[in-house]
């Protein structure tokens, strides 16, 4: 036997166990996004790495070394999508949906990212995003944040700390970036080799560095609310109301600065304590100069995705996802002779109760070890169809689970039987 292939380090699999957990997380963002007039789209998950590199910016992690990039039989540098904003964006633009209209776009499906894997943090893994086009206003930040909010509170992932912060405009973040990059100039000595080559590039990436050696330069840098301009600030303080208004609640943190450059104004991260160094679920933020550079008009823009693997791992611990239903019941031939038959009589069951779970342990074997696997699937009766009940036009019905003893009745007699175990 030659040695088995392993999967790819950082692509996970999701084992039939985590199912009822992502169906419970898909089911919901699909429920609750739909009620807020969100449409779905389906975007390829390669586009031209051109994209990426001019949507996500080119001094960034993702676009320095963490792209699957690779060139394709024709030459064409193509990437697989670290993120879904960008492909969101080109297709709106290409498709014509920004032609006075102001689309409210989610989709789902894997991102592609080369980190370093570990809890939380994969090669391959799954987002939900939303994306509102054409609003301006702070309103539909509020909406926006509201709905983040509602949907992790359908899921029951308890603990979470919502923080929302203002980038300002390009003007202010200009003002800023020169402000960043004089004090930490001053302290160039305790730079590490990261933030030396960002400093000029991409100041603000520097305030996230994790290296302790340059934690009380940081603290002591300027900070960006200090430089906002009078209309992202009255912007902002409406958020803020709008937010109090409703109810939810927040923190302001003014070092909440994101990793991609699309951003400007609003972002906002939800934060679980319970999940370690990759706390964050949920993230956006208002991206309003992306479409023009993308090459469409300028559009005001604001969204966010979740993190599927991160979120799945909360209700799990949590236990907020309703279990897979077991089957009604499982059907066993009790004779190989009557396969055919028994197989055409699973089939008028189903059509004729459509809410109906059946299972059949097929492959033949002995009664005693199809009963064993129709146990084993968790079903609540099983109906045996011998040779002797075959004759008579009748079916066993042995209870599974609870101590009813086990009936003989006819087979016209199912659906009322099988409806009965339903009702319960
Ligand atoms: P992001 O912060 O890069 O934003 O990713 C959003 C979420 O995806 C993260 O908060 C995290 O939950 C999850 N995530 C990111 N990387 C990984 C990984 N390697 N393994 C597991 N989960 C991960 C964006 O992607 C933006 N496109 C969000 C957005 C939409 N902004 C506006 N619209």
């Amino acid at each position: 036997m030659s040695s088995p292939i392993q999967n790819v380090r950082g692509f996970g699999d999701v084992l039939p166990a985590e199912g009822p957990a992502w169906a419970f997380v898909e089911q919901t963002f699909r429920r609750e996004l739909e009620r807020y007039g969100y449409t779905e789209v389906r975007l390829p998950v390669v586009e031209k790495t051109e994209l990426f590199s001019r949507a996500i910016g080119e001094v960034t992690d993702i676009v320095e070394k963490e792209m699957y990039t690779f060139t394709d039989r024709n030459g064409d540098s193509l990437t697989l999508r670290p993120e879904g904003t960008a492909g969101a964006v080109r297709a709106a633009l290409q498709r014509g949906l920004l032609h006075n209209a102001q689309p409210r776009l989610w989709y789902s499906g894997p991102m592609f990212r080369h980190e370093r894997p570990q809890k939380g943090r994969y090669r391959q893994f799954h987002q939900v995003g939303a994306e509102a086009f054409g609003v301006p206003g702070p309103d539909i930040d509020a909406e926006l944040i509201l709905l983040s909010g509602r949907i992790l509170r359908a899921l029951g992932v308890r603990d979470l700390r919502l923080e929302i912060n203002s980038l300002g405009t390009q003007a202010a973040r200009q003002h800023y970036r020169e402000a960043l990059i004089a004090h930490f100039e001053a302290h160039s000595a305790v730079l590490d080799e990261d933030a030396q080559r960002r400093l000029h590039s991409n100041p603000l990436r520097v305030l996230d560095s994790k290296n302790p050696a340059m934690a009380s330069i940081i603290d002591a840098a300027p900070d960006l609310s200090d430089y906002l301009d009078d209309a992202s600030r009255a912007h902002f303080q409406s958020l803020c109301d709008m937010l109090d208004r409703a109810g939810q609640s927040y923190h302001v943190n003014t070092r909440l600065v994101r990793g991609l450059d699309y951003y400007g104004g609003t972002v906002f991260e939800w934060i679980s304590a319970d999940l370690g160094a990759q706390g964050t679920v949920l993230a956006g933020g208002r991206y309003d100069i992306l479409v023009e550079m993308i090459g469409g008009r300028p559009t005001p823009a604001i969204g966010f995705a979740a993190g599927l693997e991160r979120l799945v791992a909360l209700v799990e611990a949590a236990g907020t996802a309703p279990p897979a239903p077991a089957p009604h019941a499982a059907l066993v031939v009790g004779d190989d002779s009557l396969q055919a038959e028994t197989l055409a009589l699973a089939e008028q069951l189903r059509d004729q109760l459509p809410w109906l779970h059946l299972q059949m342990p097929l492959g033949g074997g002995s009664m005693k070890s199809q009963l064993r696997r129709a146990d084993r699937s968790g079903a609540a009766v099983a109906l045996i169809r011998g040779a002797e009940e075959a004759a008579a036009g009748t079916v066993a019905v042995k209870y599974l689970r609870d101590g009813i003893e086990q009936v003989t009745v006819a087979t016209e007699q199912l659906p009322e039987i099988l409806s009965a175990l339903h009702a319960h």
